[in-house]
């Protein structure tokens, strides 16, 4: 009896750990390292420039407050605390003042674009921007082990081609080899390719904006609350949803089918709609969406947000060495 009503305390104090935990460690914490909270910031607000330049019509002249957003944060961040998100943000500067020049767009923000390129010049290197694959294109079909991994990427351009139920059948059975605690597999895929309902449920979602209208097949992960129990394993459907959402992402990319995943960070109200537009049961919980699809045929390159990745050393720790 003592065991159970235990449990069930665990249930407040659990969770409620998690709130204040996160209440104060998080970016918008008055307590939150401001540098470390900052690095974070530069890197998610170039990752927006470098997508809008990586969908199927760059609008252009696009982002200008996310830009002279970055351009205050440079002059505020300590490089001594990490080059990257300034290498990255001078890629990607460096590329959307690249594509307004090609298509001999005018306007003040590539001014100051180009001062700040110059005021940088030759202290960082540029690592952000655009990738772009020629065709034919080589996806992960042509590729094996490591080469396979290295080589997915997110992409925001498809082809209109719906996939067929043979198609996703196999993708969700790879991505099934994806582990689970006690191997208990309560992830479910939910998968639309009625134009209708995606238009829908990507309006629901805050992260596809620029390329929703080219989504025609679309996954919804989901994870079944009754397969878990007490409040310590209140976070594991997240665990093992994610888990297998990324073997979904290599199954595509296995099978030449691009694919993006996509947040699903919203308020308990949105999580309802969504499950009433696709139909999903209230014991459920959203993991995420993932758009997929063929990429267009008729494409002569395929251009896909560059996401440089960080460098090892600063998030390979050994041994429990001190890394502030
Ligand atoms: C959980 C999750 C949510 C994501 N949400 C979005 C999103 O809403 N919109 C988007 O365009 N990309 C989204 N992405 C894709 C990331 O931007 C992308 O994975 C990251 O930049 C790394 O690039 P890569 O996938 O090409 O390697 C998401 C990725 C993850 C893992």
């Amino acid at each position: 009896m003592l065991k159970k009503l235990n449990k069930f305390v665990w249930f407040f104090t659990l969770f409620g750990g998690d709130r204040w935990r996160y209440i104060k460690y998080c970016s918008i914490s008055p307590v939150c390292d401001k540098q470390k909270a900052l690095y974070y910031k530069i890197i998610i607000e170039t990752h927006s420039l470098e997508k809008g330049l990586s969908v199927a019509h760059t609008r252009p002249g696009f982002g200008k407050s996310k830009i002279n957003y970055l351009i205050d944060a440079l002059s505020k961040y300590d490089v001594a605390f990490g080059a990257f998100p300034v290498e990255k943000t001078l890629g990607t500067l460096q590329a959307y003042y690249d594509f307004h020049t090609q298509i001999n767009f005018e306007d003040k923000i590539l001014d100051k674009v180009s001062q700040t390129l110059k005021k940088h010049e030759k202290k960082v290197s540029l690592n952000g921007g655009l990738r772009e694959f020629e065709a034919p294109l080589k996806l992960g079909s042509q590729k094996v082990g490591s080469d396979l991994l290295k080589s997915r990427f997110s992409s925001r351009v498809y082809s209109e081609e719906k996939l067929t139920e043979q198609e996703v059948e196999n993708l969700v059975r790879i991505a099934q080899q994806a582990p689970s605690q006690c191997n208990r597999q309560a992830t479910k895929a939910y998968f639309f390719n009625d134009i209708n309902k995606i238009r829908e449920l990507l309006s629901l979602q805050a992260g596809a904006g620029g390329f929703n209208q080219d989504v025609s097949n679309l996954f919804l992960i989901t994870s079944e609350l009754s397969a878990w129990g007490g409040a310590q394993q209140r976070n594991q459907p997240y665990v093992d949803g994610a888990l297998f959402s990324m073997a979904l992402l290599y199954s595509c990319h296995a099978n030449d089918i691009v694919s993006c995943p996509l947040n699903l960070a919203i308020t308990h109200k949105t999580s309802d709609q969504i499950k009433k537009v696709a139909n999903v049961n209230k014991d459920e919980v959203l993991i995420m969406m993932i758009a997929v699809g063929k990429p267009p045929k008729d494409i002569l390159t395929l251009k896909v947000a560059k996401s440089a990745r960080r460098p090892v050393s600063e998030i390979l720790v050994f041994n429990g060495a001190k890394n502030e």
